[in-house]
């Protein structure tokens, strides 16, 4: 499967969720996950992220291991609801963009 990253938070740009084409990507406040159990390995939609936070599970950084039982969790989480077409990202993704470590500023 893949994995959405730190890169995402607070940014959500959702060019991602325009190509995926099994439409397994959930949406919270300010972060997005695929569902590990419905994702088909296409890799198109690690290319169309502009922040690069998609990764194969198997490449996903050290420092960020995390992200793969997030990504499990909170797409079974009802609230995280099917996002299919792209929208504007967060206001002040720009600003975040650039920003490392920010698991502490996902909203579930
Ligand atoms: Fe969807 Fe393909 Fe990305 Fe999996 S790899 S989330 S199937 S676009
Ligand atoms: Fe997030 Fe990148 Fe998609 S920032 S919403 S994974 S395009």
């Amino acid at each position: 499967t893949y994995v959405v990253t730190d890169a995402c938070v607070k940014c959500k740009y959702t060019d991602c969720v325009d190509v995926c084409p099994v439409d397994c990507f959930r949406e919270g406040p300010n972060f997005l996950v695929i569902d590990p159990d419905e994702c088909i390995d296409c890799t198109l939609c690690v290319a169309e992220c502009p922040v690069e936070a998609i990764y194969a599970e198997d490449d996903v950084p050290a420092d960020q291991q995390a992200y793969i039982q997030i990504n499990a969790e909170l797409s079974r989480n009802p609230a995280w609801t099917p996002i299919v077409e792209k929208k504007d990202p967060l206001p002040d993704h720009d600003q975040w963009s650039t920003v490392k470590n920010k698991l502490p500023h996902l909203d579930r």
